[in-house]
């Protein structure tokens, strides 16, 4: 990622975290209907968890910066992920959800170089994760 795709995808989050749990309900209606399969994954409260994966992705994107803090906490939450039954092919569902949540809640001001810039972000980080979760622990 380049530096101003960093600040791309840091200032179109900007734009969604004041919504909060309501970017996280939008996210969560998305995902399911793109991929039913995976609503039986969530048995937790789905109102705590939208306010969870909106925090989580706050921390993400502040640290896009200082990878060295990101991705061993990235892996490791990929590592719990295993337990709540996710599989590889879900985080392609996920990063389509989270896109059309952007352009949902943030409108034309998302455009298609704020775009790319999040599918770099999340393409890169769904990669670390599914390594270190699937693969033995080895980036392929
Ligand atoms: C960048 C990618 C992701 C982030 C930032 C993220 C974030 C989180 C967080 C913060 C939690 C709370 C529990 C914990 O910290 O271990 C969680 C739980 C969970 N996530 Fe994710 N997640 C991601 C990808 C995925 C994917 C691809 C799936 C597949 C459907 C998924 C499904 C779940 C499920 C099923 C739970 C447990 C919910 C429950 O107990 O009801 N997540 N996620």
């Amino acid at each position: 990622m380049t530096p101003h795709q960093i600040d791309l995808v840091q200032s179109s989050f900007a734009k969604i975290s004041p919504l909060g749990d309501d970017a996280g309900r939008i996210f969560y209606g998305r995902l399911f209907n793109i991929a039913p399969d995976v609503r039986r994954l969530f048995r937790g409260d789905l109102e705590a968890q939208a306010g969870k994966l909106i925090q989580m992705l706050g921390v993400i994107v502040t640290d896009l910066k200082d990878l060295d803090a990101l991705l061993p906490a990235a892996r490791a939450l990929a590592t719990r992920h295993v337990d709540y039954g996710v599989e590889p092919s879900h985080y392609n569902a996920v990063g389509e959800a989270l896109i059309w949540t952007l352009a949902d809640a943030i409108g034309p001001e998302f455009d298609e170089e704020a775009e790319t810039a999040w599918r770099a972000a999340y393409g890169m980080l769904a990669d670390e994760m599914m390594a270190a979760a699937y693969n033995g622990g080895m980036v392929a």
